[in-house]
C-alpha cells in the first residue's frame, strides 16, 4: 500500500488525476490536499469522494507548519503536485497571490518531503505538475521541447518556472527525487469557465458576448484533460527521476477558429440557426503580454513512456460541450456568487 498525496485535487486537472488513481489504483491511498479556493471544487469528486481509498484534506500549501503536519501524520510515499493559481488574467490583476501558492507553496512541500523523507528517498517521488508557458512564446515556426530556455512573460508563467526551478534545485542540491511534466493547454469536463473553453461555451448558451482578445490570432495546443491524466500516471509510473516531460496534442489553433468551432457545433445542438452564434464574437482590447503561440513537441514522452493521446480534437470537443450542456447545475453553482464580481471586473471594464 502506498500513500499517494495529490496537491489541488478539487480543481480541473487535479479532479482528473484523483479519480483515475483512486479508480485505477485500490492499492494505493490517495489523500487530496486542497484548500478550495474559486477554483477547488468538491463537486468535481463526488463519484469518489466516498472509496475506501481516498481522503480529502482541506489545507493551504502556503501554510508550512500544517504541510508539515499533514506530511508527518501521513507520511506519503509519493507526492503529485497540481495546487496552483493557474489563471493568466488573474496573475495580472493579482501577481502576489501567484508568488504565495505557487512559489512559496511548492518550496512548502518540498521541505515537508524532504523532511519527513530524511534522506531515504528509496521508492520516494515528487512530481511536479507544471506548463508549457514557462517556455514564453513561439514565432510561427518551432515547437517547444523539453531544451528549450525558459522564457516566461506573464506573473503566471513566471511563478510555475519559478516553482520549477525550485523542484530541479532540490534534486541537484539535496538528491530529492523528483521529475516535472510541461503541459499544454487543457479542455474537457469541470475546467472552471474564466478559461477560453468553457467560458465561450457557457456565454454561447446565454447568448453573452464572446470577448475574443486582440485579433484571436493566438495559437494554443490543446489536449484532452484525460488524455493528460493518462501521461501524469505514465509518467508517475514510469518516468526517469530528474527528467522534465513535455506533455502535448499536437493540435495547435488559432483562438479565432476554435471559436468558429464552438459556435458551429452549439448551434446545432441548440437548434440555432447556422451561423447565430458566431454574431456573439466580440473583439476586445488584448491580454496584456499575450504569448502568440504554444505548441509542444511531446516525442520523448511518446517515444521513451509510449504516450499517446487518445481523442481527437473534434472528438474531444463534442464530448466537452455536451458535459457542460447536461451539466447546467455545476455550471450554475460555480458562476453564483463571486463570479460575477470577478466577471465584471474582467470584461465590462475592457
Ligand atoms: P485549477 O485552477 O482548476 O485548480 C487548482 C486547484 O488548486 C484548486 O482546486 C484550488 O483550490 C487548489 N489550490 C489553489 N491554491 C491552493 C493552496 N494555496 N493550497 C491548496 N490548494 C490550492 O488548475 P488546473 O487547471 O487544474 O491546473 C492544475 C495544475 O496543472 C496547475 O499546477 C497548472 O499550472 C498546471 N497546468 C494547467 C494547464 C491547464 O490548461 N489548465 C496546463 C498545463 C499545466
Ligand atoms: P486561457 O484559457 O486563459 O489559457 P492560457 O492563457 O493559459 O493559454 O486562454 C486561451 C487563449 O484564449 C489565450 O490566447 C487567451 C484567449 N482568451 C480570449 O481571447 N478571451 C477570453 O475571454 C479568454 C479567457 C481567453
Amino acid at each position: 500500500m502506498k500513500t499517494i498525496a495529490i496537491t489541488g485535487g478539487a480543481g480541473f486537472i487535479g479532479s482528473h488525476v484523483v479519480r483515475l488513481f483512486v479508480k485505477k489504483y485500490p492499492n494505493y491511498k490517495i489523500v487530496n490536499i486542497d484548500n478550495l479556493t474559486y477554483a477547488g471544487n468538491l463537486a468535481n469528486l463526488k463519484d469518489v469522494e466516498s472509496a475506501s481509498n481516498y481522503e480529502f484534506i482541506k489545507a493551504d500549501i502556503v501554510d508550512a507548519q500544517m504541510m508539515f503536519e499533514v506530511f508527518e501524520k501521513y507520511k506519503f510515499d509519493a507526492v503529485i503536485h497540481l495546487a496552483a493559481e493557474s489563471h493568466v488574467d488573474r496573475s495580472i490583476s493579482n501577481p502576489t497571490e501567484f508568488v504565495f501558492t505557487n512559489v512559496i507553496g511548492t518550496v512548502n512541500l518540498l521541505n515537508s518531503a524532504k523532511k519527513i523523507w530524511k534522506g531515504d528517498f528509496e521508492g520516494k517521488l515528487f512530481y511536479h505538475v507544471s506548463t508549457d508557458e514557462v517556455y514564453g512564446s513561439l514565432g510561427k515556426e518551432g515547437m517547444f521541447t523539453e531544451e528549450t530556455k525558459y522564457d516566461p512573460h506573464s506573473p503566471y508563467s513566471a511563478s510555475k518556472a519559478s516553482s520549477d526551478h525550485f523542484v530541479r534545485a532540490y534534486f541537484d542540491t539535496y538528491g530529492l527525487p523528483s521529475l516535472i511534466s510541461n503541459c499544454s493547454n487543457n479542455y474537457g469536463s469541470f475546467q472552471f469557465p474564466e478559461k477560453l473553453i468553457p467560458l465561450f461555451i457557457n456565454n454561447i448558451k446565454k447568448n453573452l458576448p464572446l470577448p475574443v482578445y486582440g485579433k484571436g490570432e493566438n495559437i494554443r495546443d490543446w489536449l484532452w484533460v484525460e488524455d493528460h491524466a493518462r501521461a501524469i500516471d505514465s509518467i508517475f509510473h514510469k518516468g526517469k527521476l530528474g527528467a522534465t516531460y513535455n506533455i502535448g496534442g499536437h493540435n495547435e489553433w488559432t483562438n479565432i477558429d476554435l471559436i468558429k468551432v464552438l459556435c458551429s457545433i452549439l448551434d446545432k445542438k441548440l437548434d440555432r440557426e447556422s451561423g447565430a452564434s458566431e454574431k456573439l464574437i466580440t473583439y476586445v482590447k488584448d491580454r496584456a503580454g499575450h504569448d502568440l503561440r504554444y505548441a509542444i513537441d511531446a516525442t520523448k514522452l511518446q517515444d521513451e513512456l509510449d504516450w499517446v493521446p487518445s481523442l481527437q480534437f473534434k472528438e474531444g470537443l463534442e464530448k466537452t460541450i455536451d458535459w457542460y450542456l447536461e451539466n447546467e447545475n455545476w455550471m450554475e453553482n460555480i458562476t453564483s456568487g463571486n463570479y460575477q464580481e470577478y466577471y465584471d471586473k474582467q470584461y465590462n471594464e475592457r
